[in-house]
């Protein structure tokens, strides 16, 4: 029997399981029911929440679970009559003006009280990291995290957490992270394709055939991909098949201790970062991509911001004419601070190693290639919420267990 199988009794609006919480007591006064428990847990309930969230009777529907009522039929008439814990602890409710019973589980109230409903719980918080507190990346080897779900759940928890993680020992195969994504969620696809190469032979360093910057020799500093989208991809895998150059090392820095260390020693280039704004612009045949943005644009969160530092695709600026010199000052400083020992992992990357970030959070860069050799990388994106949705279940699993 799958999960999502079993009978919960009342039943519940999800589809997961939740152990009884019985409630201590009810007080129902206008609109609102406030339950109680023996913990001092409090949930305030507005009577169209419960009517939305009643399984059947036109709330909750039992096949998939989504809200079947459309606000505009919420009514006045639809009022409690008879507000009431049932012997094991569930709330019932009359309603009118046909004076319909309905139950709502403890547990499941009791997982709203306890805030288990937001979307940071059943995730780990950020941890912002320099070079000090965090020397090396965490390592995951690849063949549990195909077919066990806590080495699965410990990966992302690291790149929910760190922002970063390295897979290590995956098969030396072009297309394995395809394999390795649809453990996780969907691709995210762009104009480089959904799985793309960064493959540089040296002598082709340079060479005039290639679209991008990562498919040249040259030095890469640390840079977030694709600025030009309104919303960047999430995170970015990196997986590494041939790497015989001589050079060439990754680089990673958290773009959050980054914003910590400005808005405590350069408050003033914070400033001027996060709120004046560039073109990003992706040139190409066909193409057109653009957006235009802060270089440090936190959408919505503060504590991970996403950064949009690639350098060969901003464009112009977009900003009064007497900003331009400030904007260009504090940009300067942040790309040297990014650069800076201080906060910047150094490590190579090796045959079967797959380079997992937060594309957003953290700067990721490349050395320059000199000598000889080869090199070649396989990359795809998985975007931000398919991370964090598949680690709230399978976290959500674990503790269910
Ligand atoms: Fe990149």
């Amino acid at each position: 029997m799958r999960k999502h199988d079993v009978v919960m009794e009342p039943p519940v609006p999800d589809f997961y399981r939740y152990g009884p919480d019985p409630i201590a007591f009810a007080d129902w006064s206008g609109d609102t029911v406030v339950l109680h428990w023996h913990d001092g847990k409090r949930l305030s309930c507005h009577r169209f929440w419960l009517r939305e969230n009643t399984f059947g009777y036109g709330g909750i529907d039992p096949a998939t679970r989504e809200g079947l009522m459309d606000p505009a039929e919420l009514s006045d008439a639809m009022q409690m009559t008879s507000v009431s814990v049932t012997p094991a602890g569930d709330l019932r409710i009359v309603w009118q003006p046909d004076e319909q019973e309905t139950r709502y589980h403890s547990g499941w109230l009791k997982h709203i009280a306890e805030g288990q409903h937001y979307p940071d719980s059943w995730l780990p918080k950020p941890q912002v990291w320099t070079a000090d507190s965090l020397p090396n990346p965490p390592r995951r080897a690849a063949a549990p995290i195909l077919d066990d779900d806590n080495a699965l759940a410990d990966m992302l928890n690291d790149l929910l957490c760190y922002g970063v993680c390295v897979v290590e020992q995956a098969p030396i195969e072009a297309g394995f992270l395809n394999q390795l994504a649809s453990r996780i969620g969907p691709v995210r696809d762009s104009n480089f394709g959904a799985l793309w190469d960064v493959k540089a032979d040296v002598e082709l360093a340079g060479d005039a055939k290639t679209n991008t910057t990562a498919n040249t020799g040259f030095r890469l500093g640390p840079h977030t991909d694709l600025p030009t989208r309104e919303v960047p991809p999430g995170f970015q895998f990196l997986h590494c098949l041939v790497n015989e150059a001589d050079g060439g090392e990754s680089t990673l820095t958290d773009g959050a201790a980054l914003v910590q260390a400005l808005k405590a020693s350069q408050p003033e280039d914070y400033e001027i970062l996060s709120t004046r704004r560039w073109i990003f612009f992706n040139r190409g045949p066909g193409i057109d991509h653009r957006f235009s943005a802060p270089i440090i644009d936190t959408l919505g969160r503060e504590d991970i911001p996403t950064i949009r530092a690639f350098y060969p695709v901003r464009a112009f600026p977009d900003m009064p004419d007497n900003e331009v010199a400030g904007a260009y000052a504090a940009l300067r400083r942040f790309h040297q601070l990014a650069d800076d020992a201080r906060f910047e992992l150094t490590f190579r990357l090796g045959p079967g190693d797959i380079m997992c970030f937060d594309n957003r959070r953290i700067l990721h860069g490349r050395k320059a290639f000199s000598g000889s050799g080869k090199r070649h990388l396989q990359g795809i994106y998985i975007d931000r919420d398919e991370i964090q949705s598949t680690a709230r279940a399978v976290n959500r699993g674990q503790a269910a267990i």
